[in-house]
């Protein structure tokens, strides 16, 4: 079995396995290649805010089940400072560190599911869910 795991974001080459192994977990539950690019991709820019804002943080990753449904889930969280406003901040284009403010609104449009639980100064958890067709 390939899941569950959890995997540490603390490097640019903890991403680059991060991207790899969602990669391959996508493929065991039966994500078709756009779905594994979607979900790779928002895995990407979840571990880089992750790294960026927070300082580090991890990914749990694992297949969940919803009747005959298979689907791929990821869990990020850290312990960072925490994101004080989260509607601006899903705010396509809204950024505090000089990026495109794409990573959290583009990465909500590429999943299933999406939910941001995180408050000033208590880290962040973020859910996302990519079931397969
Ligand atoms: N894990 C996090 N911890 C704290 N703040 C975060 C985190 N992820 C995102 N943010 C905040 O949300 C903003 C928007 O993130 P994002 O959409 O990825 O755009 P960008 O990374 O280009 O700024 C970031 O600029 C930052 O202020
Ligand atoms: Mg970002």
């Amino acid at each position: 079995m390939t899941t569950p795991a959890t995997l540490p974001v603390t490097s640019n080459s903890d991403v680059v396995l991060v991207r790899q192994h969602v990669r391959t977990v996508a493929v065991d539950v039966g994500l078709s290649l756009v779905d594994q690019t979607k979900v790779v991709t928002a895995a990407s820019e979840l571990a880089r805010n992750a790294l960026v804002y927070a300082g580090g943080g991890r990914v749990r990753v694992e297949i969940v089940h919803n009747g005959i449904r298979r689907g791929l889930r990821l869990t990020f969280s850290d312990d960072g400072p925490g994101i004080p406003d989260i509607e601006r901040a899903l705010t396509d284009g809204w950024t505090t560190g000089g990026g495109l403010g794409l990573g959290l609104s583009g990465s909500r449009r590429l999943v299933d599911e999406f939910d941001v639980r995180s408050a000033p100064g208590e880290g962040t958890l973020i859910t996302v869910t990519k079931w397969a067709r």
